[in-house]
This record gives structure tokens, C-alpha cells and sequence, in this order.
């Protein structure tokens, strides 16, 4: 069922069936560590693009459908508190835990435990790069992984939750 106004619904977030969803009243974008100097860092693998421009960029999109919640740390610890916290309201996790999605068990744990719906998210193509990139323990608990089309593999990820059958 559509929570929010129903026409703005149609164009978006119609499930396979044909009808009118809207799976989540909240997404929660949990970015990871180093990702707070996007722009400035390694700006031909990551793009010229600042964390606060693809926020604006992903309101801009998302265009009151749903509401968005933006996080950012260095820290694991944090990262898992921040998925627990989003796992408990019902919301969807588009989730960039940067390094951490090559090493993190606890945050793979996070995300079972809470059963979000969660999509992981990479700006680059990281099977396109250094091996140790190509194993993540977040992809088998996600719903989807988007990687590579830069700070739009965002934009994909949000589509692609706002997709999803309502499950409430
Ligand atoms: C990244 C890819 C990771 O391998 C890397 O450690 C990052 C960013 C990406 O968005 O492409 O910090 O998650």
C-alpha cells in the first residue's frame, strides 16, 4: 500500500504486479569510512563529487517519495549502530562501508540481525580493481549490489529499494 500521496506513487514505485507500493517510509544512507572526503580523495576512481553533493543530488531525486536519512563514519562500530538503529524503525539502507565491505563481519551481522532491506552500494567498479575488493561479506545479505556508475550507483540503489514489494 502507498503511505504517502498515492499519484505521486504511480510513476515510482509500482511492484511487479502492477500495483502501488511504497515498501519503506524511511531509507537511511550509511556511508563508511573515508567516503567524508569524497571530492578531494583519489577524485579519478571516486569522481570530483563531495558526500554533501550526493546528498542534495539524492533529495533532489527522491523528490519527497520517501524520507532520507544521511550517516557518515570512520568507525565500524558506529557503522553497526547506525544499521541497528535503521533495522529497528523498518527502514531500507542504501549502505557504501567502504573498506569495511571487504572485512566486516560485525557489520554483515548488523544487517542479518536487523533484517533490514539493505542495497550495497560502490561508487567504483570493485571487480574491476585489486583483488582484495572483489570479496565482500555484505553482498550476501543485501538485496542487491550497484557498483560502478559513480555517485549514480546512489540514484540506482534508491530506485531500487523504493522498487521492492511493500513487505509491511
Ligand atoms: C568503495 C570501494 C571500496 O573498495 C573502497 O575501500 C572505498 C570506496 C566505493 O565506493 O567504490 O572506500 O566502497
Amino acid at each position: 500500500m502507498c503511505i504517502r500521496d498515492r499519484s505521486m506513487c504511480l510513476a515510482s514505485c509500482e511492484d511487479f504486479w502492477g500495483k502501488p507500493s511504497m515498501p519503506f517510509a524511511r531509507i537511511v544512507v550509511i556511508n563508511g569510512p573515508n567516503l567524508n572526503l569524497l571530492g578531494l580523495r583519489e577524485p579519478g576512481i571516486y569522481g570530483a563529487k563531495t558526500l554533501a553533493d550526493i546528498e542534495a543530488d539524492l533529495r533532489a531525486r527522491a523528490g519527497g517519495r520517501v524520507e532520507l536519512q544521511f550517516r557518515q563514519s570512520n568507525s565500524e562500530g558506529d557503522l553497526v549502530g547506525f544499521v541497528q538503529e535503521a533495522g529497528l524503525d523498518g527502514a531500507g539502507i542504501i549502505l557504501n562501508a567502504g573498506a569495511y565491505t571487504h572485512t566486516s563481519v560485525a557489520l554483515a551481522d548488523a544487517v542479518k540481525a536487523s533484517r533490514a532491506r539493505m542495497v550495497e552500494v560502490h561508487l567504483s567498479n570493485v571487480h574491476a580493481r585489486e583483488s582484495f575488493r572483489h570479496h565482500s561479506y555484505l553482498s550476501p545479505v543485501a538485496v542487491g549490489v550497484i557498483a560502478g556508475f559513480g555517485d549514480r550507483s546512489y540514484h540506482l540503489a534508491l530506485e531500487a529499494l523504493l522498487a521492492l514489494p511493500d513487505e509491511s
